[in-house]
């Protein structure tokens, strides 16, 4: 099986360049990669670079992830979240080739406690969500075969993340102050990437299977309790680390004004991915302190 990787130098796309490279040969491209074009700016470049490469199966992990930046740079999020991934879907179809695309809990506007089924409108409160909602409507549009993951919350042990952050300002600080109401599960790259592996095998056998699916790791919290979690875990962990917060205290969303909304119902029931694909997604914690015992 030929495998085009776009994104391969993000938090995902570095995890997928793991669990891809025992499906078959992986051809991985990030923005500045210099063989073929993978620069999702250019989109007929990326377009170019599909034709000639002719994967059986394109993963794009490339992403404008920034979510105020994109508030402020809105022609640019859509090129790289919807425009150029639709154009990606045209190129798979022709080809008759598989895309394998992410999207996001900000697809939705956060109301209500219930989490959010595939089938549920959706109505996002930014840029970035309105962008990559529009690059899951293009890639439907184009009658390509497509495995659509929304996922949230994303963490990896590599590159800068929420739990680092949390664990600096910690050693920093004697008191932080966290946002409490919002909720959603912190979701491992690893484990989408693992997910992906499998997803597409199963995609092989089961072409009708195709489409939107969420895919989070298990449970729900909220990112004060996710902050303390990862602090009192660390400290277990770590013993000689020198934490000088006494006081962790939960704030609501308003406290930190940002340019882009955050919706406050982040959670996804993910019963239809586990239950087409067979597979079981870990409780949230298992992931984070995972990651923790990697990076400490
Ligand atoms: N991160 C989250 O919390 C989260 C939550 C829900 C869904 N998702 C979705 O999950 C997917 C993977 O996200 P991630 O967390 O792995 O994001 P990420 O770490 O930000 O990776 C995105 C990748 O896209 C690259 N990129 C930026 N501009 C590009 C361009 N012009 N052309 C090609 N590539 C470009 C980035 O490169 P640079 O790093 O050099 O800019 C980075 O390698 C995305 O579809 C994202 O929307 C993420």
């Amino acid at each position: 099986m030929k495998i085009l990787l776009l994104g391969k130098g993000g938090q995902v796309g570095w995890e997928l360049q793991r669990s891809l490279s025992v499906l078959g040969q992986v051809t991985a491209l990030d923005f500045d990669s210099t063989d073929h074009c993978g620069d999702f700016s250019n989109p007929e470049g990326v377009a170019a670079a599909v034709r000639t490469l002719s994967p059986d199966v394109i993963v794009n992990a490339a992403a404008h992830t920034a979510v105020d930046k994109a508030e402020s740079e809105p022609e640019l999020a859509r090129k790289l979240n919807a425009t150029t991934p639709g154009l990606i879907a045209e190129e798979a179809a022709r080809l008759g080739a598989w895309l394998v695309h992410y999207s996001t809990d900000y697809v939705f506007d956060g109301s209500g406690e219930r989490p959010w089924v595939e089938t549920d409108v959706a109505g996002p409160l930014s840029v970035y969500g309105s962008t990559k909602r529009e690059g899951e409507e293009l890639i439907r549009a184009s009658g390509a075969r497509h495995l659509i993951l929304r996922t949230s919350w994303v963490y990896a042990a590599r590159g800068g993340n929420f739990a680092k952050t949390m664990l600096r300002l910690a050693q920093e600080r004697e008191r932080l102050t966290v946002i409490d109401d919002q909720f959603g599960a912190p979701t491992g790259a690893d484990l989408l990437a693992d997910v992906t592996a499998h997803a597409i095998r199963h995609l092989q056998r089961r072409p009708e299977e195709a489409g939107l699916y969420h895919c989070v790791a298990g449970g729900v919290t909220t990112w004060f309790d996710y902050a303390k979690f990862v602090i009192e875990r660390a400290q277990k962990i770590q013993p000689a680390l020198q934490i000088k917060a006494t006081e962790i205290a939960p704030v609501p969303t308003s406290a930190f004004p940002t340019p882009a909304q955050r919706p406050h119902n982040s959670r996804l029931d993910t019963s239809r991915l586990q239950s087409t694909f067979g597979l079981t997604l870990p409780h949230w914690q298992q992931g984070v302190e995972r990651m923790l015992t990697e990076i400490l």
